[in-house]
């Protein structure tokens, strides 16, 4: 039997995310909506797509939360995009709102299953999910740093006119303006990028991957990114339930590793059927490590406002 994964929120990041899910043929899905029937309609659609797009996976919409019993993950999308001129964190009092009901449904009716968090302020919803569900922190996490890290993999292809998939790229901290892309880290076929790429380019080209979500924003007018978070968020339910110990940063519960304790943010991460198995901490420099830092001070402030 195949495992079952729901996804919470059909909206654009909700649907791709079901969609890319079923066109790897790993998992059964259920979507699930507060919007009368709308996760049914989509379902139906997705499922009749299978046989022409080679799926066959089961595809379930439903409104109601006690379909989400049995799930092995439970990736959460509900919640508001923001808009031209927001923050991710402009949206944190009613996406904690949204996240803690949703947060409620899921103890209730999928109490084992793991949570993985894609609403925004990422880290911060990420957060707050962990302590409603009060459950071993390596059961929930936060998709970010997938994101992150194929943003500035496209940028350095692009620079650099060779293939994005030949890149591998390392982005920490928080998914937001103080996020922190590791140049150091990022290489082409195994060559360190400062190697490749001039300084300035390397800065104008971290800074357009921490405002990389912003310019998707700017252009859509009414809403975020879907496509890019959907991909991200599928290639982590895959390392899960295939256990494949995919190491990839995501945002992970820390208990002291780089000097951040009782937080969640972006660092890498191996991820397996346990859920975040380990966090591997890098050798940073001191500028890298006061970045993550800085961002680590700055998210404790933004829990302060949920009361943490
Ligand atoms: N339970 C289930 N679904 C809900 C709930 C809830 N309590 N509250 C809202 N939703 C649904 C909405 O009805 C909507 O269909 O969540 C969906 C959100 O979809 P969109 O508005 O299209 O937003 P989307 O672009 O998918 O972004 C969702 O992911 O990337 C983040 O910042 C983004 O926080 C946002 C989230």
């Amino acid at each position: 039997m195949r495992k079952k994964v729901a996804v919470i929120g059909a909206g654009h990041v909700g649907e791709c995310t079901a969609m890319y899910l079923a066109e790897r043929n790993i998992c059964d899905i259920v979507l699930v909506d507060i919007i009368e029937d709308m996760p049914k309609g989509k379902a139906l659609d997705l499922a009749q797509a299978g046989p022409i797009r080679n799926y066959d996976a089961g595809i379930v919409g439903s409104n109601d939360f006690a379909d989400i019993k049995g799930s092995h993950i439970v990736v959460v999308t509900s919640g508001v995009p923001r808009k031209p001129g927001m923050t991710r964190e402009d949206l944190i009092t009613k996406n904690a709102e949204i996240v803690g009901s949703v947060t409620e449904n899921i103890k209730k009716h999928a109490p084992k299953a793991m949570v993985l968090m894609v609403a925004n302020p990422l880290d911060i919803m990420t957060f707050h999910s962990w302590k409603k569900m009060g459950v071993d922190h390596k059961l929930v996490f936060g998709q970010a740093g997938v994101l992150d890290s194929v943003r500035f993999r496209t940028f350095v292809g692009w620079e650099l006119g060779v293939s994005p998939n030949d890149i591998q790229a390392m982005v920490l901290g928080g998914h937001g303006d103080t996020m922190v892309p590791l140049p150091r880290y990022t290489t082409v076929a195994g060559i360190p990028i400062t190697e490749l790429i001039a300084p300035d380019r390397i800065e104008a080209i971290s800074k357009r991957t921490r405002d990389g979500g912003g310019e998707i924003v700017k252009l859509l007018k009414t809403g975020s990114a879907y496509y890019a978070p959907a991909a991200a968020t599928v290639e982590m339910v895959d390392a899960i339930l295939t256990d494949r110990k995919r190491v990839m940063p995501c945002s992970a519960y820390l208990t002291g590793q780089y000097g951040i304790k009782d937080l969640y943010i972006g660092v890498p991460v191996v991820l397996g059927a346990g859920g975040v198995e380990k966090v591997i901490e890098l050798k940073l420099n001191d500028q890298e490590l006061g970045e993550l830092r800085k961002s680590g001070t700055i998210y404790k402030e933004m829990l302060s406002v949920l009361g943490y």
